[in-house]
């Protein structure tokens, strides 16, 4: 399986995982080859790329969360029903304490109009495999799941051609979007009025999330553990998904270079300890993606040492395959593609 932008699929090309539209409908399925047409519908849906099986590949990557659970929350976030959203993060709990293994060695990829959601459910997912590092009781991991899934509840509340601007925003905009942790608590009290009693801990965590270690964040500017340690962990996932997804006006980070944005900041805007649970479970260079060898050569990453994930397995493109734990002598300059 490799990773291919979108600029460069090409007909015949066969499609590795399921896509979906803006409306969570399938647009194809694995196994589809692909055509020109459906190759101008990803590129119209702004995917920055897709994964597509190479010759001799019969299964679709590992999932930590099934693309069913990833879609009821993305339309439950989409209907505000918040309810259901706190229903469906206990199974994301569930189905995260199943998978074999926790290690991210995926690029998420996301239509344009979807961010928003896909985002939260992403940092929803990033969030409990911290949480379990960190060594969260079951009830806790629920609660951070909880928060995580509604973090970014409160954007139902800014203007969209704020939200979706392809664009840098201006001040006045930005100052605007400096609201949302606002207005998801104030959601989430309004939903109190009808309902039941929503647990402190979510309504702070949510009010919290961008708060920063060393007490530059918003909205309080509160420091280090006054920052409920669930907003600490969401922190860190939020900024990461948002540093590897690509935007209308900028390009993904690669997770190599987005691990090293999160080392730089730990201490400053993250909590240590967070950031080094978080390294545990995150692959530097994702299966599927093409790297640059110390050795001049290039392949792709089919495989990642769950103890070392900076030595992936990489198959290069006469077939041979680089065992980087047995190579010690070869390191990943850079990740191409
Ligand atoms: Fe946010």
């Amino acid at each position: 399986m490799r990773f291919v932008s979108t600029k460069d699929l090409k007909p015949g090309m066969l499609l590795a995982n399921n896509l979906y539209d803006n409306n969570e409908i399938t647009l194809l399925k694995a196994n589809t080859p692909l055509n020109q047409f459906y190759i101008d519908r990803i590129d119209k849906l702004e995917y920055e790329g897709v994964y597509i099986f190479e010759d001799g590949d019969v299964e679709k990557a590992r999932q930590i969360v099934s693309d069913e659970t990833r879609l009821k929350a993305i339309k439950h976030l989409k209907k505000l029903d918040i309810d259901a959203c706190i229903f469906l993060a206990n199974s994301i709990v569930n189905e995260i304490r199943n998978a074999d293994s926790l290690i991210i060695e995926q690029k998420a990829i996301c239509s344009h109009d979807n961010y928003t959601y896909v985002h939260s459910v992403n940092v929803d997912i990033l969030s409990v495999i911290i949480g379990i590092g960190m060594g969260l009781s079951n009830s806790e991991l629920e609660k951070l799941s909880q928060s995580a899934l509604l973090h970014d509840i409160g954007k139902c509340d800014i203007p969209l051609e704020i939200l979706n601007k392809p664009a840098k925003l201006s001040k006045e905009e930005y100052e605007e979007m400096m609201k949302h942790p606002w207005y998801g608590l104030s959601r989430l009290r309004e939903k109190e009025k009808t309902g039941d009693e929503i647990s402190a801990v979510i309504k702070n965590a949510v009010y919290s999330h961008h708060e920063n270690w060393d007490g530059t964040g918003y909205p309080r500017g509160i420091a280090g553990t006054d920052i409920h340690e669930f907003a600490r962990i969401i922190h860190v996932a939020d900024v990461y998904d948002a540093l590897t997804t690509k935007r209308a006006y900028k390009n993904a980070m690669n997770p190599a270079d987005a691990i090293e944005y999160l080392m730089a900041n730990a201490g400053i805007m993250f909590d240590i300890k967070v950031v080094n649970t978080f390294l545990l479970y995150i692959a530097p260079y994702p299966i599927g993606c093409t790297v640059l060898l110390s050795n001049g050569q290039q392949g792709v990453v089919i495989e990642n040492n769950e103890k070392y994930l900076s030595r992936p397995k990489v198959k290069l493109s006469n077939g041979k395959v680089i065992d980087m734990m047995k190579k010690l002598d070869i390191t990943i300059l850079n990740i191409l593609v």
